[in-house]
């Protein structure tokens, strides 16, 4: 079963390449994880915890101001004991850290490996920058970086900018308004399941990540909570309730996690350090000791999962017809262009075709 899903979100992840390489955009709307949430929420520490490592540019204001696709793509471990699945974030060893078993890979260049986390994070900026500029304004072209690795549950997550109320230095005075525009973009698709982020330490009705959602999503069938920041609520105060489903409705429920704190990143703590810290907090905790393993980063990561691949599984019949559709208006297209002259856009018409015949015709029989 396991092995079945893994190969299905291998087949839609060459499928969104695929479609992003050609078309450039996500007319198909592949199945994919929306991160959603305020500025500071701790959008990026909820995707670094998954990945286990440290790879994403930070700084006060806004960072993500393009949307980064981001595939983790588990690979087989090298061990011959397998890691238990509660056991999917083995701790980085140093030789690990400079070790060849995980890289990552951006789209906008190709065969490029990088096994230096640091330089990933490097990287990210300064294709953030190329684009979308110097100053602090956003674009809605996405950064595609593949994550190759034994030590995570393959998915495709999408970060987006944070809402941020009020424009800081020479950002465009409408910035609230683009990057609410693009935010709806992506998480109106029916495909996608909205992962919306909020802190524990704001009132849940504040919440601006499920106010996003619900506009979309009324009856939150595809929204899954992640509370951030339990460990920073007061004193005598949890979240049991909200973690339990009494206090907003969610179908795939809330999950609560413990990111690390701004002196824990300032201090380079380590990411399995981190994760051990998140580990013991739950499990020693007077009102969170019950449910800790429904809790955290892990329990996050594999409920993600498991929700991605049912959700591809739901939705392969959909897809299926509309590649079908799609391959018959590029037929018809290229038709259009008649047969007497080769152009350019003939030529990159055919590629698509064939690229997308061959494509299909893998990935319907990898399904029926
Ligand atoms: P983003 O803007 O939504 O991507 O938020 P970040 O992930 O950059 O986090 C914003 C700040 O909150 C950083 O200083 C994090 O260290 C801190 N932070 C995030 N999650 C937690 C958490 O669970 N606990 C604590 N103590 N700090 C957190
Ligand atoms: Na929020
Ligand atoms: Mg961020």
């Amino acid at each position: 079963m396991a092995a079945l899903g893994e190969d299905l979100l291998g087949v839609v992840n060459k499928l969104q390449d695929l479609v992003f390489n050609t078309i450039g955009n996500d007319s198909l709307d592949l199945p994919q994880i929306v991160v959603v949430g305020s500025q500071s929420s701790g959008k990026s520490s909820v995707l670094e915890n998954i990945v286990g490592r440290d790879f994403l540019p930070r700084g006060s204001g806004i960072v993500t101001r393009r949307p980064l696709i981001l595939q983790l793509i588990n690979l087989p471990s090298e061990r011959q004991d397998k890691p238990d699945d509660h056991e999917v974030h083995v701790p980085h060893t140093p030789a690990s850290v400079a070790g060849q078993d995980e890289w990552g890979e951006f789209n906008h260049i190709p065969s490029q490996r990088f096994y230096d986390f640091q330089q990933v994070k490097r990287e990210i900026e300064n294709e953030t920058t190329r684009i979308a500029g110097s100053n602090k304004g956003i674009n809605r072209q996405p950064i595609n970086l593949k994550i190759y690795s034994p030590h995570v549950l393959s998915l495709t997550l999408v970060d987006l900018p944070g809402l941020t109320k009020v424009p800081i230095g020479d950002q465009p005075t409408d910035i609230e308004k683009q990057t609410r525009n693009l935010i709806a973009e992506y998480i109106a698709k029916p495909n996608s399941i909205i992962l919306a982020v909020s802190p524990a330490n704001v009132d849940i009705v504040n919440s601006e990540a499920l106010k996003l959602a619900r506009h979309v999503d009324p009856t939150g069938r595809r929204t899954i909570g992640v509370l951030t920041k339990i460990d920073l609520m007061d004193h005598g105060t949890n979240a049991l309730d909200i973690l339990s489903g009494r206090v907003y409705p969610l179908k795939l429920g809330f999950i609560g996690v413990v990111n690390r704190s701004q002196q824990d990143i300032q201090s380079n703590k380590p990411m399995s350090d981190a994760l051990g810290s998140e580990r013991e907090f739950f499990r020693m905790h007077p009102a969170y000791r019950n449910i800790a393993p429904r809790c955290g980063t892990q329990f996050l990561a594999k409920t993600l999962n498991t929700t991605l691949m049912s959700h591809i599984r739901e939705k392969l019949p959909d897809i299926k017809a509309r590649l079908n559709t799609l391959m018959g208006q590029t037929q018809q297209e290229l038709a259009s262009y008649g047969t007497d002259s080769f152009t350019g856009k003939e030529h990159r018409g055919s590629l698509i075709l064939s690229l997308m015949t061959r494509f299909a015709t893998s990935f319907i029989s990898s399904i029926d």
